[in-house]
């Protein structure tokens, strides 16, 4: 028994090693193809860049002096489009971290209704996002907790903020800061009523409303079903160059994406606002964005172009006629993904197109439109994060990848197209959002 366990244990020993070669070899093969392969593919770069900002975020958040989690700011639910609810969402936690408590998990609105209060649709803030990453990564800035948190929720003080023409910033800022060093301050729960977040008057630099916003992380139903759309407009890309055989066409293709704002709504309320201000640069007719985007240098054809536009518009064939050639203009049906966006509520399909031209090699908007500012202001913040030059009128995405373009503004010439970057020492959103040609590229 024993001399024969031994035979089994050489044959063994024989064994092991030929698999550990074999193991040996075959992780060096591996190595070998991810670093070849890496460089040309887009989705491991976004990996990469996700790892980055996950441990950037955590050498951060330990810098900051963290809030109570024994007090806590309720505020009303949230509505509206889904990047006024995302700017409203940041607003209340950074009147919570004045106020150094914590944020009650507030309602956002599923739908996009806003006057008729019965269809908003109420919907947790954690259907839509990841509660405890959004903690683990604004851990130390501001915090967002549970209802179920609160020790006694009987006597909730409640805060009217001011509005109208005599409620000045100034104003607003001095009835928080006296909440702050008053009574109220050992309040469990001190409870905002009246107007939706959005509505607020602003406090705070761009720097700040980033900081929240990087910690937004989709829920992983929803991030996956983003990333299943973009693959498949990556295989659309990649369809598109079938006829090429070489091993580079085999590599997920990059994309662009642009936000068509091309809506007969839209298109109203533009002009309005284009006498009030006085300028033509807002409103950008369908054959106007298709030029300019033609016009933007550098184009490696083919390139597959998701046009994100309103669903009504997908029935117009149109938009898919006219660009230049070599671009292959796609939308969410054509790719095969209408049935994902089916089966959300405007809410979260909103925030799966916002996904799609985020991770987009090159993306394209209208600099009135608060959709595309924030679209923009989340690359320049990933562009600067991984060693690009610093914002402040740098605009040096485009080599580095997260090139964004601005088709309402027009460039040097008469058909060019303006990069596009946020200015993230702006001192509010202001100057950056809610309509502006301010884009702080000047080339
Ligand atoms: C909040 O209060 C705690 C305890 O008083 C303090 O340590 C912390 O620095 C304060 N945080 C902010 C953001 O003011
Ligand atoms: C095939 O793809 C490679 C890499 O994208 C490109 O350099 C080459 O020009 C393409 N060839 C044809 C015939 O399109
Ligand atoms: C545009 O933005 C820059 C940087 O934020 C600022 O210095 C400049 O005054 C702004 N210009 C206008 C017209 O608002």
């Amino acid at each position: 028994m024993n001399h024969r366990f031994c035979n089994c244990q050489k044959v063994f020993q024989a064994h092991t090693t030929l698999i550990y070669r074999l193991s040996l070899f075959l992780l060096l093969a591996l190595v070998l193809r991810t670093a070849v392969v890496s460089s040309y593919h887009p989705g491991f770069l976004w990996f990469k860049r996700r790892e980055i900002y996950w441990s950037l975020e955590a050498l951060k958040a330990d810098e900051q002096s963290p809030v109570r989690s024994d007090k806590f700011l309720e505020v009303p639910q949230i509505v509206w489009g889904l990047n006024n609810q995302k700017i409203a969402f940041a607003r209340a936690s950074l009147t919570a971290r004045l106020l150094n408590r914590t944020l009650l998990m507030p309602s956002l609105s599923a739908s996009l209704f806003y006057k008729e209060m019965d269809r908003l649709q109420p919907i947790a803030f954690d259907k839509v996002f990841d509660l405890r990453k959004f903690n683990n990564l604004c851990g130390g800035f501001v915090r967002v907790g549970r209802a179920s948190e609160v020790s006694d929720r009987t006597k909730p003080i409640e805060i009217q903020k001011g509005s109208g023409r005599k409620w000045t910033a100034e104003r607003d800022l001095n009835q928080l800061k006296e909440i702050q060093i008053g009574p109220d301050d050992g309040a469990e729960v001190i409870r905002i009523v009246g107007k939706n977040p959005f509505l607020w008057l602003d406090h705070w630099p761009v720097k700040q409303y980033a900081r929240i916003f990087d910690c937004l992380v989709l829920i992983d139903e929803i991030a996956d079903a983003a990333a299943g759309v973009i693959a498949k407009i990556r295989a659309k890309g990649l369809n598109s160059r079938s006829g090429n055989t070489s091993a580079m066409a085999r590599v997920p293709v990059p994309y662009m994406a642009v936000h068509m704002r091309i809506e007969k709504d839209w298109m109203i309320h533009c002009k309005h606002l284009e006498r009030r201000s006085n300028t033509n640069q807002i409103c950008s007719s369908k054959e106007e964005i298709m030029a300019r985007v033609g016009s933007i240098p550098g184009l490696i054809a083919p390139m597959v172009t998701y046009i994100a536009v309103a669903d009504a518009l997908l029935e117009d064939g149109s938009i898919l006629r006219g660009w230049k050639e070599g671009l292959v203009p796609v939308e969410k049906k054509m790719v095969g993904a209408w049935e994902t966006y089916q089966r959300w509520p405007y809410l979260v399909r909103s925030a799966i197109d916002y996904e799609v031209c985020l991770r987009a090699e090159i993306f394209v908007g209208n600099s009135y439109s608060t959709f595309s500012s924030l679209v923009v202001l989340e690359r320049t913040q990933r562009r600067m994060r991984e060693g690009g030059s610093d914002g402040g009128g740098g605009c040096g995405g485009g080599e580095e990848g997260w090139a964004s373009y601005a088709y309402n503004l027009g460039g040097e010439q008469e058909r060019g197209i303006r990069k596009w970057e946020t200015d993230m020492e702006a001192p509010s959103l202001q100057a950056i959002s809610y309509g502006t040609s301010n884009i702080s590229c000047h080339r």
